[in-house]
Protein backbone atom coordinates (compact mmCIF):
# COMPACT_ATOMS: atom_id res chain seq x y z
CA UNK A 1 0.00 0.00 0.00
CA UNK A 2 1.49 2.99 -1.09
CA UNK A 3 2.08 6.09 1.43
CA UNK A 4 0.17 9.68 0.28
CA UNK A 5 3.06 11.91 1.68
CA UNK A 6 2.43 16.00 1.89
CA UNK A 7 4.83 16.56 -1.45
CA UNK A 8 2.93 14.04 -3.43
CA UNK A 9 -0.60 15.27 -2.65
CA UNK A 10 0.21 18.71 -3.87
CA UNK A 11 1.86 17.51 -6.51
CA UNK A 12 -1.37 15.31 -7.95
CA UNK A 13 -3.83 18.50 -7.07
CA UNK A 14 -1.13 20.90 -9.52
CA UNK A 15 -1.56 18.57 -12.48
CA UNK A 16 -5.27 18.20 -11.39
CA UNK A 17 -6.05 22.05 -11.54
CA UNK A 18 -3.71 22.33 -15.08
CA UNK A 19 -6.01 19.87 -16.09
CA UNK A 20 -8.71 21.52 -15.67
CA UNK A 21 -8.07 25.24 -16.11
CA UNK A 22 -6.27 24.39 -20.07
CA UNK A 23 -9.74 23.70 -20.98
CA UNK A 24 -11.24 26.53 -19.51
CA UNK A 25 -8.70 28.77 -21.05
CA UNK A 26 -9.33 27.51 -24.18
CA UNK A 27 -12.95 29.13 -23.84
CA UNK A 28 -11.90 32.91 -24.20
CA UNK A 29 -9.44 32.21 -26.83
CA UNK A 30 -11.65 32.73 -30.03
CA UNK A 31 -10.68 36.76 -30.08
CA UNK A 32 -7.27 37.87 -31.24
CA UNK A 33 -4.93 37.41 -28.23
CA UNK A 34 -1.75 38.72 -27.72
CA UNK A 35 0.39 37.07 -25.31
CA UNK A 36 3.13 39.17 -23.12
CA UNK A 37 4.98 37.80 -20.38
CA UNK A 38 3.07 38.90 -17.48
CA UNK A 39 -0.34 38.27 -19.25
CA UNK A 40 -2.98 37.65 -22.40
CA UNK A 41 -5.07 40.86 -23.94
CA UNK A 42 -7.91 40.21 -26.23
CA UNK A 43 -8.90 42.56 -28.60
CA UNK A 44 -12.81 43.11 -30.04
CA UNK A 45 -12.85 42.81 -33.43
CA UNK A 46 -13.86 45.61 -35.18
CA UNK A 47 -17.62 46.38 -36.78
CA UNK A 48 -18.55 48.86 -38.83
CA UNK A 49 -21.90 49.91 -37.71
CA UNK A 50 -23.41 52.70 -39.90
CA UNK A 51 -22.36 55.87 -41.46
CA UNK A 52 -23.25 58.95 -39.87
CA UNK A 53 -24.57 60.85 -43.06
CA UNK A 54 -26.68 57.77 -43.47
CA UNK A 55 -27.89 56.83 -40.17
CA UNK A 56 -31.77 57.20 -38.90
CA UNK A 57 -32.52 57.72 -35.34
CA UNK A 58 -32.02 54.10 -34.21
CA UNK A 59 -30.14 50.81 -35.63
CA UNK A 60 -29.99 47.46 -34.41
CA UNK A 61 -27.42 45.78 -34.47
CA UNK A 62 -25.17 42.81 -32.32
CA UNK A 63 -21.94 42.57 -30.94
CA UNK A 64 -19.23 41.52 -30.43
CA UNK A 65 -21.06 38.20 -31.51
CA UNK A 66 -24.22 37.37 -33.01
CA UNK A 67 -25.36 36.12 -29.40
CA UNK A 68 -25.57 39.95 -28.29
CA UNK A 69 -28.36 42.34 -29.63
CA UNK A 70 -27.30 46.35 -29.38
CA UNK A 71 -28.99 49.50 -30.69
CA UNK A 72 -27.16 52.27 -32.02
CA UNK A 73 -28.83 55.70 -31.65
CA UNK A 74 -28.42 58.94 -33.42
CA UNK A 75 -29.38 61.87 -30.65
CA UNK A 76 -30.90 65.01 -31.66
CA UNK A 77 -28.08 66.93 -29.57
CA UNK A 78 -24.63 65.58 -27.98
CA UNK A 79 -24.21 63.50 -25.06
CA UNK A 80 -21.47 61.84 -23.05
CA UNK A 81 -19.64 59.43 -24.83
CA UNK A 82 -21.02 60.69 -28.63
CA UNK A 83 -19.24 59.99 -31.09
CA UNK A 84 -19.54 61.79 -34.57
CA UNK A 85 -19.79 65.45 -36.12
CA UNK A 86 -22.33 66.11 -33.66
CA UNK A 87 -20.81 64.06 -30.67
CA UNK A 88 -24.51 62.45 -30.88
CA UNK A 89 -23.91 58.91 -31.29
CA UNK A 90 -23.95 56.10 -28.72
CA UNK A 91 -24.75 52.56 -28.65
CA UNK A 92 -25.08 49.81 -26.33
CA UNK A 93 -26.16 46.50 -25.58
CA UNK A 94 -30.22 46.29 -24.99
CA UNK A 95 -30.23 43.10 -22.75
CA UNK A 96 -31.15 44.02 -19.07
CA UNK A 97 -28.37 44.15 -16.48
CA UNK A 98 -30.70 42.81 -13.58
CA UNK A 99 -32.00 39.21 -15.39
CA UNK A 100 -31.30 39.77 -19.02
CA UNK A 101 -34.85 40.76 -20.51
CA UNK A 102 -34.41 42.56 -23.35
CA UNK A 103 -35.44 46.31 -23.29
CA UNK A 104 -37.24 48.61 -24.94
CA UNK A 105 -35.79 51.67 -26.50
CA UNK A 106 -38.39 55.13 -25.72
CA UNK A 107 -37.12 57.46 -28.09
CA UNK A 108 -39.67 59.97 -26.39
CA UNK A 109 -37.99 59.59 -22.87
CA UNK A 110 -34.40 58.90 -24.46
CA UNK A 111 -33.67 55.97 -22.30
CA UNK A 112 -34.32 51.73 -22.19
CA UNK A 113 -37.15 50.38 -20.43
CA UNK A 114 -37.21 46.79 -18.99
CA UNK A 115 -40.62 45.24 -19.04
CA UNK A 116 -39.74 42.07 -16.51
CA UNK A 117 -39.48 44.00 -13.32
CA UNK A 118 -39.40 47.81 -14.86
CA UNK A 119 -36.21 48.99 -14.20
CA UNK A 120 -35.23 52.04 -16.85
CA UNK A 121 -31.57 52.84 -18.23
CA UNK A 122 -30.82 56.13 -19.45
CA UNK A 123 -29.43 56.91 -23.31
CA UNK A 124 -28.54 60.05 -23.03
CA UNK A 125 -25.61 59.14 -19.55
CA UNK A 126 -23.97 56.38 -20.74
CA UNK A 127 -26.42 53.51 -20.02
CA UNK A 128 -26.54 54.47 -16.47
CA UNK A 129 -29.58 53.13 -14.17
CA UNK A 130 -32.10 55.05 -13.69
CA UNK A 131 -34.90 53.41 -11.61
CA UNK A 132 -35.80 49.71 -10.97
CA UNK A 133 -34.23 46.02 -10.06
CA UNK A 134 -30.93 46.26 -11.79
CA UNK A 135 -27.55 47.77 -10.58
CA UNK A 136 -25.49 48.04 -13.20
CA UNK A 137 -25.51 50.46 -16.16
CA UNK A 138 -26.13 49.05 -19.52
CA UNK A 139 -23.49 47.99 -21.24
CA UNK A 140 -21.84 50.57 -23.57
CA UNK A 141 -20.68 49.46 -27.27
CA UNK A 142 -17.28 51.92 -27.68
CA UNK A 143 -17.37 54.05 -31.58
CA UNK A 144 -14.89 54.74 -33.15
CA UNK A 145 -15.86 57.71 -36.11
CA UNK A 146 -13.80 58.31 -39.14
CA UNK A 147 -14.62 61.74 -39.84
CA UNK A 148 -12.85 61.22 -44.00
CA UNK A 149 -15.80 58.34 -44.44
CA UNK A 150 -17.76 58.75 -42.23
CA UNK A 151 -18.07 55.25 -41.11
CA UNK A 152 -19.40 54.56 -36.83
CA UNK A 153 -17.21 51.44 -36.11
CA UNK A 154 -18.36 49.69 -33.27
CA UNK A 155 -14.38 48.54 -31.29
CA UNK A 156 -15.19 47.32 -27.87
CA UNK A 157 -17.78 46.94 -24.76
CA UNK A 158 -17.55 48.93 -22.03
CA UNK A 159 -19.47 46.73 -19.01
CA UNK A 160 -19.86 43.50 -18.91
CA UNK A 161 -22.75 42.00 -21.08
CA UNK A 162 -25.66 40.13 -19.03
CA UNK A 163 -25.21 36.20 -18.43
CA UNK A 164 -21.33 36.10 -19.58
CA UNK A 165 -18.43 35.78 -17.37
CA UNK A 166 -16.73 38.09 -20.18
CA UNK A 167 -18.01 39.89 -23.10
CA UNK A 168 -15.98 37.40 -25.09
CA UNK A 169 -17.86 33.63 -26.00
CA UNK A 170 -16.64 30.49 -28.22
CA UNK A 171 -18.95 30.11 -31.49
S1 LIG B 1 -34.67 41.71 -16.07
FE1 LIG B 1 -34.83 43.84 -16.38
S2 LIG B 1 -35.46 44.62 -14.51
FE2 LIG B 1 -35.33 42.52 -14.16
Amino acid sequence: MSEITRRNFFKAGGLATAAVAAPIAGLNASPAAASTDTKTIFEFAKKKISNAQSLGNTQAFTYPDSMSPCLLINHDEPVEGGVGPNNNIVAYSTLCTHMGCPTQYDSNEKVFKCHCHFSVFDAEKSGQVAIGQAIDNLPRILLDYDESTGNVTAVGVEGLIYGRQANFIEL
